[in-house]
């Protein structure tokens, strides 16, 4: 009777629980930020008697997080590899618990800011470490959900940042701004305590020579014994696969960046700007900036509008996971761009060609943002994820998965960051208001082209199958694609003998 992959679908999905980090502790300083008693200890008093928070400090203070989570996906190439996924993702908890004390603790803009860094470097080493934990150790067939799984905890994170700051804003307590900032050390307990009693990733102890441990690992994620015929395959498969990877390469940063046979390079880059134009959906232009959006489009209550596209966020995010095993990656990326585009196109028209006191027109504005919401969570929202978790050689698997986590949270701050810019009126600014929409639409133009040329169809593949689709097929022929049966186990009984050594 074949194995339950229960296990191994239940524990991967646990790993999840650091989207919950990731989307909480992105989405909790909006709120934070405009709390009458943080104002009080971190703001200035202005002329008219009311504290306020220059813009300087308020920048620093909410971009701040950005820079550690980027410097934090390069070190999930450290802690990951070094530490291993599972010990690497309970020493990022502990990184992340010293930023959270400290922004807990802090009544100066230095403190709170040195502890969003430090909390931010915590959630870069858990969004690095996640998905390739996943995707490492989950059943091929059902991978793709599984590191969906991750996205979904992100917009419920985020959905608890918004709930959160909501029910403290008015409690009178002088420190009600704490609850929603201590609250983050929650989510870092349950995650690292969880973690604790998972298995390690048992490619992990391959790369690391640890055969006997990888087999361990594996017949806990199979739930069979270290006799089972399915158990001794996969590990022989994992390990041959690598002595051909290093057959061809040695694993360094330059690796990641030479063509060869396994075509490194272009698999890294496609990580990468898989990440990139991930952003450049616009996506958090809605998440970070929406409430002034709605605002300034004349929408009389933007922060119920905020929180129903948080709610659409989260909603959608569930046909994407259910989709990704059927309809494959690369036609939904590719549907999900076309989506975007053309409801971003529609808000930019009828944003920039009706007046703000049209209630038709602003209805016809919400709804299409929440239609393009839904188009980009049920696809580029998990899926870059995902992809990213399995496109990568195991021998430079860490390095590459930290550079395209790096990427996203590059481009999340560069986009954070200059949109104020771009929209707002003001000297130097362009000005675009809801004219910004004809950038995203462009820019998702730009992801349908990218995905149609260079993401390859993943579905159903194991990680080593990918490898082998890499090196016969182009991205674009690998929907026809699938793999020869008994794929690279020349090694098969040198391995099996040295799991029983
Ligand atoms: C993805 C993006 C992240 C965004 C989130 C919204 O995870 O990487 O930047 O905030 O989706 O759901």
């Amino acid at each position: 009777m074949a194995n339950s992959k229960l296990p191994a679908i239940l524990m991967t999905c646990f790993a999840a629980f650091g989207g919950i980090l990731f989307g909480y502790d992105t989405g909790t300083i909006s709120g934070i930020i405009a709390m009458p008693h943080f104002l009080e200890v971190f703001g200035t008093l202005g002329p008219d008697g009311v504290h306020y928070i220059p813009s300087a400090d308020k920048s620093l203070m909410v971009s701040i997080l950005s820079a550690g989570t980027f410097f934090g996906a390069l070190l999930g190439y450290p802690f990951s590899d070094y530490m291993g996924r599972k010990w690497g993702l309970i020493a990022a908890c502990l990184v992340f618990c010293v930023g959270v004390a400290l922004q807990t603790a802090a009544v100066g803009v230095a403190v709170f800011s040195v502890g969003r860094f430090v909390a931010g470097l915590g959630v870069g080493i858990v969004s690095c470490l996640v998905p390739m934990y996943q995707s490492e150790c989950s059943p091929k067939w059902i991978r793709g959900t599984v590191v969906s799984c991750y996205q979904w905890a992100i917009t419920i994170g985020l959905l608890l940042a918004a709930i959160a700051n909501n029910g403290c804003k008015d409690r009178p307590d002088a420190s009600a701004y704490r609850i929603p900032i201590g609250i983050q050390f929650i989510w870092a307990a349950i995650l690292a305590g969880g973690m604790l009693f998972l298995p390690e990733s048992p490619r992990y102890y391959i790369k690391k020579g640890r055969n006997d441990l990888a087999a361990h690992s594996l017949s806990r994620l199979l739930n069979c014994d270290l006799e089972d015929e399915e158990l001794k395959t996969e590990l022989a498969e994992i390990q041959a696969n690598l002595e051909h990877e290093r057959r061809i390469g040695s694993g360094t940063y330059l690796d990641c960046f030479r063509e060869g046979k396994g075509k490194n390079r272009m698999r890294v880059l496609t990580g990468i700007f898989l990440q990139a134009w991930q952003q450049l959906t616009g996506i958090n232009f809605i998440f970070y900036y929406g409430t002034t959006f709605f605002e300034q489009s004349g929408i009389s209550n933007p922060f119920i509008i905020t929180i129903i596209t948080n709610v659409v966020n989260v909603v959608s995010t569930v046909p994407g996971m259910y989709l990704v095993e059927r309809l494959g990656r690369r036609q939904l990326l590719l549907i999900g761009a076309a989506g975007m585009c053309l409801c971003e196109f529609i808000v930019a028209i009828v944003g920039v060609t009706v007046g703000s006191d049209n209630l038709a027109a602003q209805r016809v504005l919400i709804s299409f943002v929440c239609i393009y919401i839904f188009f980009f969570a049920a696809s580029w929202g998990p899926i870059a994820w995902v992809i990213c978790g399995e496109i990568y050689p195991l021998s430079i698997r860490a390095k590459a998965m930290s550079l395209s986590t790096a990427s996203n949270w590059l481009w999340n701050f560069g986009i954070g960051y200059a949109t104020p810019y771009m929209v707002d009126a003001g000297p130097g600014n362009a000005n675009l208001g809801a004219k910004v929409f004809f950038v995203w639409g462009s820019t998702c133009l730009g992801c349908l082209i990218f995905t149609y040329f260079l993401i390859p169809e993943t579905k159903g593949l194991s990680l080593e199958e990918i490898d082998v689709m890499y090196e016969e097929v182009s991205p674009r022929n690998s929907v026809r694609w699938s793999p020869a049966a008994g794929l690279r186990h020349d090694s098969e009984n040198q391995f099996s003998k040295s799991v029983h050594d």
